[in-house]
């Protein structure tokens, strides 16, 4: 007798944007920073500018280790890269070690010969008063810039990008939010203790991350498996932010094969 394929509600869904499944992690990382450093490269051979939107996190640390090789192996130069850090705890001042400021700093930009002036992070440290104002001056600093020409993207366990919640609109500009206690809770090594985590954020909004001209995902290991399904083969809808990846007409999600682990395979 045949045998009976598995029923279709059965299978893994597959993935409704492109996906390069790698081998480990650490390949998933270098084929980003390799694609990063190649645009760089590209555009300033072309005496052209190019503006990134970057992550912080666990996962894009050795993306950042391998532009500093390449930058310290004298094969790549940040002098035309404009950046913008997607995101920041807030209230928590540039100067403390747990900001993503000095995340930036220590994990990349001190690391390569981006110009200081152009190697942008929200601020922490301002005033609640300040803060629409703030907001306001990026999204302007990131059009003076010419729009972004990359966004690389992390993913939480609740589906944001950069601090984008569940329930965060698909027109959302750089804000204030509230942050989910999922994310408090993974955040909590970082700070000691969950209750030391900011109950607050400023992030890009959505719409801001979707105007960028390509986006990659990046995502790791096995905790990540089923919200990256979610994201990448489930409706697009609010209660899973990332999901609207699916909407954007140049995105790729670089996977290592746990994070993939709950997608079907390609055809
Ligand atoms: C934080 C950041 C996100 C990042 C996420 C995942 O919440 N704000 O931009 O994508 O962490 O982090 P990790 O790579 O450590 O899992």
């Amino acid at each position: 007798m045949p045998r009976e394929r598995e029923p279709a509600d059965r299978r893994p869904p597959r993935a409704r944007v492109p996906v390069t499944v790698h081998a480990s992690a650490g390949e998933a990382c270098r084929a980003v920073a390799g694609e990063i450093a190649a645009l760089i490269a590209e555009r300033s051979a072309a005496g052209r500018d190019t503006v990134l939107a970057l992550p912080t996190g666990r996962t894009p640390r050795a993306v950042y280790d391998e532009l500093a090789r390449l930058h310290r192996e004298g094969r790549l130069s940040f002098r035309r890269v404009t950046a913008f850090t997607l995101d920041e705890y807030w209230p928590l001042p540039a100067t403390d070690p747990r900001s993503y400021r000095a995340f930036m700093a220590r994990h990349l930009f001190t690391r390569v010969d981006v110009d200081p002036a152009r190697a942008h992070g929200l601020d922490g440290g301002l005033p609640a008063a300040a803060l629409p104002g703030a907001c306001d001056a990026w999204e302007r600093a990131i059009a003076a810039a010419g729009g972004l020409d990359l966004a690389l993207l992390g993913i939480g366990r609740t589906g944001h990008l950069a601090f984008n919640e569940p329930g965060s609109p698909r027109d959302g500009r750089t804000r204030l939010v509230a942050l989910h206690p999922i994310t408090r809770a993974d955040a909590a090594a970082d700070f000691g203790s969950p209750a030391e985590v900011p109950q607050q954020a400023l992030t890009m909004g959505l719409a801001t991350i979707l105007g960028a001209r390509r986006v990659r995902l990046l995502a790791c290991g096995a905790r990540k498996a089923s919200i990256v399904r979610a994201a990448l083969a489930g409706p697009v809808g609010t209660d899973v932010p990332a999901s609207v990846l699916q909407e954007h007409g140049d995105v790729r999600a670089h996977l290592d094969a746990e994070a993939a682990g709950e997608l079907g395979a390609a055809e």
